[in-house]
């Protein structure tokens, strides 16, 4: 099995989570694509759900898909969220935001009352830190966040480059920080949550309750 395949799995596991009358967070990326997919064909055979989008690709998708949606603020509580990531490690601690949507990920995953990531065997890392760590920024204060994180020991891209810089759904820049191996996940979030002009940051640390890894044929829960 390929890693289409894997995330497939993975997602698939993750969708026999829901049950009827639940509102469901709906993540973005790959593996969140899948999850939406498989999600659409059981509303389209009866189950009644609804979803919250995480970005306005997924909210697409979704629509395409005939799952009814609904804003954040317009629900009372989000019962379950699934979504992919970028990195996980042994402590289900993840990085978010490869997609660019990590703001509205960290939101809904944080409201949900289970937060399940779903992910592809070479997702999984005993330190988290080779993929760059996503930080998104106001625009204004770009390149003073750029500094503190170099002054960090990150080396830091733009997403896009300067001529074109990616937009979020909300309407910030997105500085990719390459950390290396990370010693330390936890003190380095709490770090850059104190930083004005980082909205936020990949790094979701205890938010996600379950991580379920497709590998070969199979889709198991992280112990
Ligand atoms: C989107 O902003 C991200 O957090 C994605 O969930 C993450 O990048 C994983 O994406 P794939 O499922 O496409 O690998």
């Amino acid at each position: 099995m390929g890693v289409e395949g894997e995330k497939r799995l993975a997602a698939a596991r993750a969708v026999d989570l829901v049950d009827a009358g639940m509102t469901v967070g709906l993540g973005t990326g790959s593996t969140a694509a899948h999850a939406i997919r498989l999600l659409g064909r059981r509303v389209r055979e009866g189950l009644a759900v609804r979803g919250v989008p995480t970005s306005e690709a997924s909210a697409a998708l979704a629509r395409t898909e005939g799952i009814p949606l609904a804003g954040l603020n317009e629900v009372e509580r989000v019962h379950l969220a699934i979504d992919g990531a970028d990195e996980v490690d042994p402590q289900k601690r993840c990085i978010k935001g490869g997609g660019g949507a990590l703001l509205r990920e960290k939101i809904v995953a944080s409201a949900a009352d289970r937060f399940v990531v779903v992910v592809d065997s070479g997702k999984t890392v005993a330190r988290l830190g080779a993929f760059a760590l996503p930080v998104e920024v106001v625009p204004f204060a770009r390149e003073q966040v750029r500094r503190r994180m170099l002054a960090l020991g990150a080396s830091v891209d733009l997403r896009g480059g300067a001529g074109r810089p990616f937009v979020t759904d909300e309407g910030n820049s997105i500085l990719d920080c390459s950390f290396g191996a990370i010693a330390d996940a936890s003190a380095l979030a709490a770090r850059l949550d104190a930083v004005p002009g980082i909205v936020e940051h990949g790094l979701f640390i205890d938010i996600a309750d379950d991580v379920i890894v497709g590998r070969g044929n199979s889709a198991r829960f992280m112990e």
